[in-house]
């Protein structure tokens, strides 16, 4: 496999498992040296166990997203450390479990911690790190979902809130040369979407696709890699689907 991002910087956050693990490989593959980061310390321990056998280096943060404060202080640390930053993959967000749920039954509390996670977190973290996405000229990449189409609960509402804020930082970090977009994965199987959506509930929504197909969390870190990489200079601001085509466009109603 070419090494297309060999000396370059990518950093993800949700590396703990799932897509962000399974992208983390992927860009080690290609060459590039991680920043991971998650709540999750020992998850993320196991993944930089798998990008040095992929043959890369990396470091590892905890850093709560729902904290504005950790996201400024890791930002300044990250850009004293790594003046250059070629990716960040907003890949973090809180996808199961009650967000699923109806929309009345969700408290102030909740909302706010859910959008401060899935929808603010990417810009603020975007904002702590950008005068190192600035020397790189670098590129955003926002992990949203095909839930955001059609939202029915507030998982979905929150990753509309997130197409629309990846569309504003397009436009405001297009000043410094750095791309912004997103991806909207549809149901790809993780470790996590396993154990919280039902088996009933996962074979309706794969159901809906126009392809036959099995979504895997490779599907979404290949996508990843190339809006990544130098082929996609002149993809801006785009939401960029990944779901063979799914009609049911994440309704859970
Ligand atoms: N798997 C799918 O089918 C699918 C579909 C559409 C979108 N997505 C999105 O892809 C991303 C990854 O999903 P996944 O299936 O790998 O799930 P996952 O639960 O394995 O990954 C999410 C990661 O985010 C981390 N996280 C949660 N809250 C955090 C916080 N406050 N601060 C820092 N990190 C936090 C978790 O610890 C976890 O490692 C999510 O944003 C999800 O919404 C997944």
């Amino acid at each position: 496999m070419s090494k297309r991002f060999s000396g370059r910087v990518v950093l993800i956050t949700g590396a703990a498992g799932g897509l962000g693990r399974v992208s983390a490989v992927r860009f080690a593959r290609e060459g590039a040296h991680l920043v991971l980061t998650d709540v999750n310390a020992p998850g993320l321990e196991q993944t930089a166990e798998r990008v040095r056998e992929a043959g890369s280096t990396c470091s590892t943060h905890g850093l709560d997203l729902a904290s504005e404060t950790e996201i400024k202080a890791f930002g300044a640390r990250i850009c004293s450390q790594q003046p250059r930053l070629d990716v960040l993959f907003n890949n973090a967000g809180v996808a199961y479990g009650e967000i699923n749920g109806p929309i009345e039954s969700l408290s102030q509390e909740k909302w706010l911690r859910y959008l401060s996670i899935n929808s603010l977190a990417p810009l603020f973290l975007a904002q702590a790190l950008r005068p190192a996405l600035a020397n790189a000229k670098g590129v955003v990449i926002n992990q949203s979902s095909m839930a955001s189409y059609v939202p029915g609960v507030p998982y979905g509402v929150t990753k509309a809130t997130l197409n629309a804020m990846t569309f504003a930082m397009a436009n405001a970090l297009g000043a410094d040369g750095i791309r912004v977009n997103a991806i909207a994965p549809g149901i790809m199987e993780t470790p996590a979407n396993k154990e919280g959506i039902s088996a009933e509930t996962y074979a309706r929504v794969q159901g809906m696709q126009m392809l036959k197909l099995h979504g895997t969390a490779e599907d979404i870190a290949a996508l990843a890699v190339f809006l990544a990489s130098d082929e996609a200079r002149f993809i801006n601001c785009e939401i960029v689907s990944c779901d063979a085509g799914n009609r049911l466009r994440g309704w859970r109603g």
